[in-house]
């Protein structure tokens, strides 16, 4: 029987400095997996257009994303790493979708509220449609596996739905193609063309938190710097952020249920764990008793051991310009290769001529 072939397919926006949400949330995640998978990442700079249209150096982030995959270990050689828009293929399925997804699915996407803000006549319509051209990174490559933060969710959800409608509407031309699989939604026998995409979000670091404010998500938005640390961060700002990093008075439990109603600790004790390969219960039985005062300089020990190399890495790759290039426009090629295999098959199922 026809299967679809396990593929992983994530991406990174290139606007502003990559944190450690990012790194922990994603990029890791990205290094940890490429060994058993083929994997296809991108920096996406399509989508960092939807917010704000006019970037200084839209370029440098775009190489810099790129720089930060392979300092942290990603083999541009045996999987694909390029940018969105030098595969044209991704805003021509996008635009498929726009007209598979509903208006108030749209509606429901938090992410889209809270980018527009109050006046969300004002937000382009790029913003609008932008999980509608996530869903078509991801299916054009007919990925099956999508490693993300928590935050991702639900425009998971989403491409999942988008993927289930157009498997749905094109049912009867998809089986003439001869190009569909069957698969099983829930309970239900598909004849599907597109995977139903799995999240990978489970760790101990799904969604990091601010270092000011446990309860607000790590963000390249937030006015602090105090509140992220950045991969490009020197080992003395890492460690200071850390330091100042907000607290509660008590010391660290024993048990990962001593951490509910302790956002701070909590977040703390999973970065920790996130850098160390570890679970929280792990460090827990490792620092439980302990002061923050103990703990934090450990923490930020760690967190140099961890993001030095790949600081180091970062800034040597952003001054070899050619070097980033080169892999970009040569995953670029390769990327194209493939969505075009898939383009053509979306074509004759749609019925353009
Ligand atoms: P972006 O660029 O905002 O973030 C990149 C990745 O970092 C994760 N992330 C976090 N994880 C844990 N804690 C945090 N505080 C944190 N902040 C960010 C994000 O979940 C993400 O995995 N829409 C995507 C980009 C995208 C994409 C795709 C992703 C476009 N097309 C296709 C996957 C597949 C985004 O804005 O990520």
């Amino acid at each position: 029987m026809k299967q679809f072939q396990p593929l992983v397919f994530s991406g990174v926006q290139p606007t502003g400095n990559l944190h450690l949400g990012n790194y922990l949330g994603a990029i890791r995640k990205f290094v940890a997996l490429q060994d058993k998978n083929d994997c296809i990442y991108c920096v996406v700079d399509m989508h960092a257009l939807t917010a704000q249209l006019v970037h200084e150096d839209l370029k440098e982030q775009t190489r810099s994303i790129a720089a930060a995959f392979i300092a942290s270990g990603i083999d541009p050689k045996k999987h694909i790493v390029f940018n969105q828009s030098a595969v044209p293929g991704h805003a021509e399925l996008a635009w498929i979708f726009n007209c598979v997804a509903r208006i108030g699915w749209m509606n429901r996407m938090t992410q889209f509220k809270d980018k527009a803000g109050k006046d969300a006549e004002k937000a382009s319509l790029g913003l609008y449609a932008y999980p509608s051209l996530m869903a078509a990174d991801i299916l054009l490559y007919r990925a099956t596996h999508v490693p993300v933060g928590d935050d991702q969710k639900q425009h998971l959800e989403l491409t999942r739905d988008i993927a289930q409608k157009f498997n749905l509407d094109f049912a009867d031309h998809i089986r003439k193609s001869g190009e569909g699989v069957d698969i099983k939604v829930g309970d239900e026998p598909v004849h599907a063309y597109f995977p139903m995409v799995e999240a990978l979000i489970d760790g101990p670091a799904p969604r990091v938190m601010s270092l000011r404010d446990g309860t607000k998500k790590m963000s390249k938005s937030d006015p602090s710097d105090l509140s992220r640390i950045n991969l490009m961060d020197d080992a003395d700002a890492i460690s200071k952020k850390i330091k100042k990093a907000k607290t509660d008075p008590e010391g660290l439990p024993g048990e990962t249920d001593g951490l509910a109603g302790r956002p701070e600790a909590d977040n703390l004790v999973g970065i920790y764990a996130a850098l160390a390969d570890t679970s929280k219960a792990d460090v827990l039985k490792e620092f439980g008793g302990q002061q923050f005062s103990a703990f934090k300089p450990a923490l930020a020990d760690l967190a140099v051991t961890v993001l030095a190399p790949i600081h180091a890495e970062m800034r040597r790759l952003m001054d070899a310009t050619d070097h980033i290039d080169a892999i970009l426009k040569d995953g670029g090629e390769r990327a194209r290769a493939r969505a075009d295999v898939t383009l053509k098959q979306v074509r004759d199922i749609v019925g353009f001529l």
